[in-house]
């Protein structure tokens, strides 16, 4: 089993997105069992919460389904996941500061540095204040590091 966590900050637009996409990419390539998956906020704003309404309509258009429920990511989930993705630089920054070990810190990677289209060091942008349009990015985003990332656990061998 491959475990992985989606992380963004309030756990409710980009982590449950990317979430959501991963599952119905890795469901279409036959990959569900071999996989254990969550997602996670570094901050406790939102916990509790299903994903937010504006999220859940955007990614229903293309057929996803977002899971879960808002939770606050620990440090105890460094032991739970293999690999944490993370949606942005700050989060990426918040999780390294949680990070007990040099080895759990490299467990802690940016979700589009697995978008080979994508430039380096790219966040997912929050679309939390802005309009329509944002979800929509973030779903055309999400779509592509997933396949991305699907693509490099194939050929890395990790599943
Ligand atoms: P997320 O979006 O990190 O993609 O879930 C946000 C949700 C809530 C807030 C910020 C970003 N907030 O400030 O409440």
């Amino acid at each position: 089993m491959l475990r992985l966590c989606f992380v963004c900050l309030g756990n409710i637009c980009r982590s449950p997105t990317a979430h959501g996409v991963f599952l119905r990419l890795a469901e279409e390539r036959g990959l569900l069992d071999r996989l254990v998956t969550d997602s996670a906020g570094t901050s406790a704003f939102h916990v509790g919460e299903r994903p937010d309404a504006r999220s859940q309509m955007a990614a229903r258009r293309r057929g996803f389904e977002l899971p879960g429920v808002a939770r606050q990511f620990t440090a105890e989930d460094f032991s739970r996941f293999d690999l944490i993705l993370a949606m942005d630089r700050t989060n990426r920054a918040a999780l390294l500061a949680m990070a007990r070990t040099e080895e759990e810190a490299r467990r802690v990677r940016l979700l589009r540095d697995f978008d080979p289209r994508s430039p380096r060091d790219a966040d997912v942008p929050d679309p939390y204040y802005g309009g329509d349009a944002g979800f929509e990015e973030v779903l055309d985003i999400c779509e592509a590091a997933c396949r991305g990332l699907l693509d490099y656990l194939e050929r890395e061998r990790r599943i």
